[in-house]
């Protein structure tokens, strides 16, 4: 199946009430193990790699080309998604890339400042024919620096995303970045406010504190794509551990990164039924 655009698959979901999964991609056995989930489930699925990622590999292009080429060779959509880009010059590299979508995050800016840099942003982007997330009102926790307690009011949101022109927003609704523990308490009235104020798909961050139920509840009120990275890699990780623990003479690494993928892998499939409201014998609708 040829590489898909965020945009598509995200407004597919939209209109159908599901939610879509975007994963952060870090080393390539992660985009090995999500695509090879969102085939189990048979359900798209957004790859999607930070700046953060993008710096500790140096640049953006090794993994970038080579999340696009497994997204290339999937049996279901796949999109590839620039995610929490501060640079402007990193988005432009990655719409030369071929990446179809990104998320620009001028968030820590004040209002007046996101919407003009953001804004700013569009415009190429649209020009370039690329789907843009922006967001507003800080997602708690990243970096240490965001306030748990951070929320997105409504009627801002609706006059950002009219002043900006972005395809998708990402709001803050009790999610905090990073958490080790699933058990964030979403504010799910102002989900529904938030999705009717706002006329584009709306985003939930920091996902990987929020219970399966409650990522159930999130796509129910108005919530769309979900990202969820920490998560995985605590999957990913302990399946590592394992490995290395029972054998203190396995020193060929496919040993234990193989076993990882194929942990998250499950995981990723696990997770997509849920977003998307299959039980385990089900494939997704668009796949019938
Ligand atoms: O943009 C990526 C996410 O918001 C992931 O957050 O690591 O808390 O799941 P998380
Ligand atoms: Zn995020």
């Amino acid at each position: 199946m040829p590489l898909t655009g965020t945009g598509a698959i995200v407004a597919t979901a939209a209109r159908a009430g599901h939610g879509v999964g975007a994963f952060n991609v870090i080393q390539l056995e992660h985009a090995q193990a999500i695509i090879a989930g969102a085939e189990q489930a048979g359900a798209p699925v957004v790859l999607q790699i930070s700046e953060n990622a993008a710096r500790y590999h140096g640049a953006l292009a090794p993994i970038a080309k080579a999340s696009l080429a497994e997204a290339e060779r999937a049996t279901v959509a796949v999109s590839v998604h620039l995610d929490h880009a501060t640079s402007t010059e990193l988005v432009r590299e990655a719409v030369d890339l071929g990446f179809g979508s990104v998320m620009f995050d001028a968030s820590a800016k004040d209002y007046e400042d996101n919407l003009a840099a953001t804004a700013d942003v569009v415009a190429r982007c649209h020009a370039a024919g690329c789907w843009v997330e922006a967001e507003l009102g800080e997602v708690g926790g990243k970096d240490g620096v965001h306030a748990p307690g951070a929320r997105t009011d409504p009627a801002e949101a609706a006059a950002f995303v009219a002043a900006t022109g972005v395809d998708a927003l990402a709001v803050a609704v009790g999610t905090s970045h990073a958490m080790l523990t699933r058990d964030a308490s979403l504010d799910f009235d102002l989900i529904a406010a938030l999705r009717a104020a706002v006329p584009v798909p709306l985003v939930l961050h920091g996902s990987s504190g929020v219970a399966d139920e409650d990522l159930t509840a999130a796509v129910q009120h108005g919530m769309t794509k979900v990202n969820i990275a920490t998560h995985l890699n605590h999957v990913f990780t302990t399946a590592v551990r394992d490995a290395l623990t029972a054998d203190m003479r396995l020193v060929d690494t496919r040993r234990y990164l193989g076993p990882a993928r194929a942990a998250t892998a499950e995981e990723v499939a696990r997770l997509l039924r849920i977003l998307n409201a299959l039980n385990a014998s089900q494939s997704h609708p668009d796949r019938k």
